[in-house]
């Protein structure tokens, strides 16, 4: 079977090496001779005569040859990402993506025009690297109702916070550190800024729910505002701090979605959780709760979960309706400050007693953290359970006390 790559970065290339290596046993999984790759789609120049020799500049050359029954797309963005991947669907090439900004934006028009073409459209790497996630989601939870997730789905990230908190690592360097490693995105803001969590957050949300979600509807916070500081306090406490996409069905019928830094209690899974791995939890009506672990970002581990697709669309080439969902439908998605939690709280106070005293009164059941070497009038605290509405109002009335952090402690 012969294949095309369009981009071969850091995803790309362990395609394109797995495909080298593997070729003949790959061939054999799906009922062929052998996998090849016949084209690679790219603006560099390798310098390297075994992807020099293949490289091409137009996509019509890839969706113009009747050779190429796949086409893997790894580029990344949206244009000209989106446009080669309706041409190659219109031209019944089947598809597969690792990009979660194409398919977030974009997975309505191409699951129509792959059904309208009879081909795949498959994108099993776009959340979670090498976990593999969606399929889990669409074919083995399809005898229950999925109810919710939660999950770290950013390597970068994670990478990037274990390295603050176990080894006092600057943000900076622990950002340079992932880029080394083909973690970030091209433009790593996306990682940080929450953005890639947010696309993949929508992807997982429409895929339980079953119903397409917006990316822009989903409230998104990154992990740039997170200090040394607040780590420590929740270290302290026993728990961590994480970057989760969360989505919930509620019971009223509407959708909960939030990404955002969390604190995760010590003795939930994800706590633990470290580096570029990922980890989700669904919860299902039937199966209850189940998690999946594993690289959540990285050429080997990101390779192997679009080379499995790649195999999936040999050997059932036909669009498949269960991998899919249905166009958008509005106004299922709650405001998230209608959710009710905990709040991490840090701030500052002139009167450390008058404040907690203020504090005390204003939010129950309140859990005082302690750091050392923390500053003469700071103060860090946890506040009892109420709407994040409720308590972002409260905070605003304590005159004593001036909140400069807060950081959410979903209940999962
Ligand atoms: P890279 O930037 O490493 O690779 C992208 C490649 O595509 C580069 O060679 C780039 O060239 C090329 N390219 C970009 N635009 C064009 C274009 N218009 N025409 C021709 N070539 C183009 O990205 P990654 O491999 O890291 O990521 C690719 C996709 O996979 C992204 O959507 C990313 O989010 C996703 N992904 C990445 C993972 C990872 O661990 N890195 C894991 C899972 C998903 P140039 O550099 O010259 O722009
Ligand atoms: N930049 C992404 C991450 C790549 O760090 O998780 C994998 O999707």
């Amino acid at each position: 079977m012969k294949i095309a790559l369009m981009g071969c970065g850091t995803v790309g290339r362990g395609v394109f090496e797995t495909v080298r290596e593997l070729s003949a046993v790959l061939g054999a999984r799906c009922g062929r001779d052998c996998v090849e790759i016949k084209y690679i789609l790219d603006k560099r120049t390798f310098g390297e005569p075994a992807l020099d020799a293949l490289t091409v500049r137009d996509v019509g050359i890839i969706a113009g040859d009747p050779e190429i029954e796949v086409v893997v797309e790894a580029m990344g963005g949206t244009h000209p990402a989106f446009e080669f991947c309706m041409a190659c669907l219109q031209n019944g090439k089947s598809v597969v993506t690792s990009n979660k900004q194409l398919v977030a934006e974009k997975a309505e028009t191409l699951f129509e025009t792959a059904k309208k073409h009879n081909v795949q459209f498959r994108f099993g790497a776009s959340v979670c690297g090498g976990i593999p996630v969606l399929r889990t989601m669409f074919y083995s939870m399809a005898g229950n109702e999925i109810t919710g997730f939660a999950g770290i789905l950013n390597g970068t990230t994670n990478f990037i916070l274990t390295k603050m908190i176990r080894e006092q690592a600057s943000f900076d360097g622990a950002l340079k550190q992932a880029q080394a490693h083909g973690y970030a995105e091209a433009d790593p803001s996306d990682d940080i800024e929450g953005r890639d969590t947010c696309r993949k957050t929508a992807i997982l949300a429409s895929i339980a729910f079953g119903t397409h979600t917006d990316p822009d509807g989903i409230h998104t916070e990154g992990i740039t505002g997170i200090t040394a500081a607040d780590a420590a306090y929740i270290d302290g406490a026993g728990s961590r701090i994480k970057l989760l996409g969360i989505g919930e069905k509620q019971p009223d019928g509407r959708i909960y979605t939030i990404v955002a830094p969390a604190v995760v209690p010590a003795g939930r899974i994800l706590a633990d959780v470290e580096g570029v791995f990922n980890a989700v939890s669904l919860y299902g009506t039937k199966v209850g709760e189940i998690m999946l672990y594993g690289p959540g970002a990285g050429k080997d581990a990101t390779a192997s979960a679009v080379v499995a697709d790649v195999l999936d669309c040999a050997r059932t080439p036909g669009f498949d309706p269960v991998y899919s969902w249905e166009t958008k439908q509005d106004g299922r998605l709650m405001p998230y400050q209608e959710k009710s939690l905990r709040l991490y709280v840090r701030g500052n106070a002139g009167d450390k007693a008058a404040a907690l005293s203020d504090i005390r009164e204003a939010f129950e059941d309140v859990t005082v953290l302690t750091r050392d070497n923390a500053p003469q009038n700071e103060l860090a605290f946890i506040t009892g359970k109420a709407p994040e509405k409720t308590l972002s109002l409260l905070l605003t009335q304590i005159r004593s006390f001036v909140p400069a952090v807060k950081i959410r402690c979903p209940e999962l």
